[in-house]
């Protein structure tokens, strides 16, 4: 009798699992498939428009409401996304946005590309990813695909996306899947974008794995286990973050030889292999790189392990803002000039160039040390209408000769490529040149100084 019932129940899950999974295959095959994007930022923004241009219908889900309006009026807030298109896919209904979660409960799949920050003592801020988990829970359907995008450490699909999911009696991999598949969006990448980037994939069962490539299509690269996809994308951040902490380093120790450490990157990039060129900066920045490798360092911490080289990497890289304040202020001091009575102009202040994403960006993060102690302090950052240095909003202004011909010193932070270089050198009486742009376009001279 036990036998016949275990038969039983055995064959229904197995019924249950291959209708659902057929079901799915079959939508996805042919692109019937309701798929919702949740959080529509940097990531969620270009993906949701990527599926609905490869002829999904797709629904945007955001708690912001402003976000959500401009989109419904087809009006775009990323630099990546394309207007027109974006327009067109709102207008043909392609794509439409909502506040409303309960629509949750209309998808087929559901890709969660929410924020994973640290807070100001570095340790994760996983509250996004949970408040999602549990929404998904409530609302969505069976036989729906769950694919966690933001970026975060090993273990958490299991415990914030799976863990909700099983405590309401769905079957991971049965009558509801989930997947792990790290986002590898690149802002400002002309030629990388999500047509042409491979991206891993993994799922809690083979079912999960097998419909989240299916879903990804020909870009996917299928990895064995969930945690290896969690865990290569802070592998892949965690080696540009101890990359860019060495040469950020030896630019210290080069300006102590007197050594062009720009002449020696380029040396050591003329070896066509074992070599990959990185160069140093104000700091490293931006919602990943200098975030990422916490994520990693927190679940060491937990298992009673010491990251030492990530803990080592933030040390160097968060001392580049000490190490520029400190150059500013002796080039200033070679001309006879006091910080408190001079006028810094910096050019470029987001997190990298051709964007205006300022979260994370070490040249705020100078800004902040400089603001009490200049007489004036002007930002010229084209891609951004303000910027908040210590807590203040303030104006940002725009590129004119004028004011380089009024500073003290002007400061190139982020090089971004509408910038005039012969304009800012000709204009300008001393330069703080972070990026090498000025010696790049032919233009050193005994008023650039380089980092
Ligand atoms: N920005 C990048 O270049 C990049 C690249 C690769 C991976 N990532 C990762 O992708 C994830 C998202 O990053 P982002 O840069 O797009 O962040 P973002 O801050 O630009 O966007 C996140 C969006 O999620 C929304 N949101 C927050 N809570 C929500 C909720 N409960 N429900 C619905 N929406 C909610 C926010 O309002 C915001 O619009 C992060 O984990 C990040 O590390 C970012």
């Amino acid at each position: 009798m036990i036998t016949a019932i275990t038969h039983e129940r055995k064959q229904q899950i197995y019924n249950a699992q291959y209708s659902h999974k057929s079901n799915l295959r079959r939508e996805l095959k042919n692109k019937t498939a309701k798929v919702g994007v949740i959080g529509l930022g940097y990531v969620g923004l270009p993906t949701a428009c990527h599926y609905a241009a490869e002829g999904y219908k797709v629904t945007g889900f955001d708690v912001s409401e402003s976000k959500v309006e401009s989109l419904n009026s087809g009006i775009n807030y990323i630099n990546d996304v394309d207007n027109d298109e974006l327009s067109e896919l709102i207008y043909q209904k392609q794509f439409t946005a909502t506040m409303d979660m309960k629509q949750v409960g209309e998808m087929d799949v559901l890709l969660i590309c929410v924020p994973t920050p640290v807070n100001n003592l570095k340790e994760p801020d996983i509250s996004y990813v949970k408040d999602v988990g549990k929404a998904v829970a409530e609302h969505v359907k069976e036989g729906t695909m769950v694919i966690l995008e933001s970026t975060t450490y090993p273990g958490t699909t299991e415990e914030y996306i799976c863990t909700p999911l099983t405590d309401r009696g769905y079957v991971i991999g049965d009558n509801l899947f989930v997947a792990y598949s790290p986002e590898r969006i690149d802002p400002g990448n002309k030629k990388f974008n999500l047509s042409n980037t491979p991206k891993v994939v993994g799922g809690i069962t083979e079912n999960c794995t097998e419909l989240a490539c299916m879903f990804i299509g020909k870009n996917a690269h299928r990895v064995k286990g969930i945690r290896v996809a969690e865990l290569s994308k802070i592998f892949e951040n965690t080696f540009r973050w101890i990359n860019m902490a060495l040469v950020n380093e030896l630019t210290v120790l080069c300006k102590e030889l007197e050594i062009d450490i720009w002449d020696t990157i380029n040396a050591a990039s003329s070896k066509p292999y074992g070599f990959m060129k990185f160069t140093p900066g104000i700091g490293v920045g931006g919602h990943c790189i200098p975030v990422d490798p916490y994520y990693l360092l927190y679940k060491a911490k937990e298992h009673g392990h010491r990251t030492k080289m990530i803990e080592l990497a933030g040390d160097i890289n968060d001392g580049m803002v000490h190490y520029s304040y400190n150059r500013i202020l002796e080039l200033l001091a070679a001309k006879d000039k006091l910080m408190k009575h001079s006028h810094v102009v910096v050019l470029g202040a987001s997190y990298k160039s051709d964007i205006g994403d300022l979260r994370e960006s070490p040249v705020v993060r100078l800004l902040e040390r400089l603001q009490n102690k200049v007489q004036k302090l002007t930002v010229i950052e084209p891609y951004a209408k303000e910027i908040r240095i210590n807590d203040q909003i303030q104006p940002v202004a725009k590129y004119d000769a004028a004011i380089l011909q009024r500073a003290d010193i002007v400061v190139i932070g982020t090089p971004h490529n509408c910038f005039d270089w012969k304009s800012v050198h000709d204009n300008a009486s001393l330069i703080f040149d972070s990026k090498n742009v000025m010696e790049e376009n032919g233009l050193l001279s005994d008023k650039v100084a380089k980092l």
